[in-house]
């Protein structure tokens, strides 16, 4: 039966160590598995923009044998033409895989019981799978190990913090996630995240108050408005900007690394001098997405 890799939730933890340490594996030697996707086709469909998903997909998909097909539903002329049902099984008569960034997590669920091949989340408005397991990965190169780590998110309580939680939580991880108040990650997903954490014996906290962080191993933060969100940034900045991740923050915290899943807006949550800084571990993220979602496509596609 086709596996879809929405978002994590539903893997165990060996399964989830499984994967850190197969694309650990595929990053230190990636000619024993430059044929693993060969005379397959992925289709990549974007609803929002992107940098970093679409080329290191693209680029591993290359990587591993494999062809990738850039379906473009940003600009208006594919979007409405027909249902989501009858797009993704019309993909799957050709394509081994749909990777998809989407605004609404429905229309992943939408692709995955409509297609009969693998779907990937490529953000969607609840979930950024393949970026949580990118920072772990990161994480784990850092430290050695993710088991009893503590990173602090810092910041909105989005996509992205969501993700970090089930995979943190799945891989040991203590999590403090500190947002200012009517900001924070949603209250189902921090439950899920409990219930796997207490399988791995990791902690999670919420809080709005910055010294929360106080012996957090990572700082991480990510945009205070994401896609999609049209809410003007004068509107919530001063709300904010007390939560801008800095040099007075990592000095508090004592964490050594900063981590940001970018796009960043320089001194806005993140300075610029901390992202060009010897603590910012942000282009080794960007570098492991790469590598954990060639993990995911092997996984899914060589099964
Ligand atoms: N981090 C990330 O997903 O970046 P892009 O939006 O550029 O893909
Ligand atoms: N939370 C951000 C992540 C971008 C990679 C967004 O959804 O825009």
């Amino acid at each position: 039966m086709k596996q879809d890799l929405l978002t994590f939730a539903d893997w165990t933890p060996e399964a989830m160590e499984n994967l850190l340490q197969l694309a650990i594996e595929i990053k230190q030697a990636p000619a024993s598995y430059s044929n693993v996707l060969a005379g397959k086709s992925v289709v990549a469909l974007f609803e929002k923009p992107s940098l970093r998903t679409r080329v290191s997909f693209d680029i591993g998909i290359n990587k591993l044998g494999g062809h990738m097909v850039y379906l473009d539903v940003q600009s208006g002329k594919l979007a409405g033409r027909e249902d989501s049902v009858d797009t993704a099984a019309n993909i799957a008569c050709w394509a081994d895989a749909i990777v998809a960034r989407v605004f609404s997590h429905d229309t992943l669920t939408t692709f995955a019981n409509a297609a009969n091949i693998p779907v990937v989340n490529a953000l969607c408005d609840k979930y950024h799978p393949c970026q949580g397991l990118a920072d772990y990965i990161t994480m784990f190169e850092r430290f050695g190990k993710t088991k009893g780590l503590t990173m602090a998110y810092v910041g909105d309580g989005n996509n992205v913090t969501h993700s970090l939680l089930i995979v943190g939580a799945l891989l040991g991880c203590n999590q403090v996630v500190i947002t200012p108040q009517g900001h924070e990650a949603d209250a189902s997903v921090v439950a899920h995240a409990k219930t796997l954490a207490a399988q791995t014996g990791a902690s999670i906290v919420e809080s709005t108050e910055l010294n929360a962080a106080k012996g957090a191993d990572v700082i991480y933060t990510d945009t205070w408005l994401s896609m999609g969100d049209e809410t003007p940034l004068a509107t919530i900045k001063e709300k904010f900007m007390p939560y801008q991740v800095n040099e007075a923050l990592m000095e508090s915290s004592g964490a050594r690394y900063v981590m940001h899943c970018q796009p960043a807006h320089r001194d806005l949550e993140i300075t610029g001098s901390l992202i060009d800084s010897d603590k910012s571990l942000l282009m080794q993220q960007a570098e492991n997405r790469m590598h954990g979602q060639n993990a995911i496509l092997t996984q899914l596609l060589s099964a």
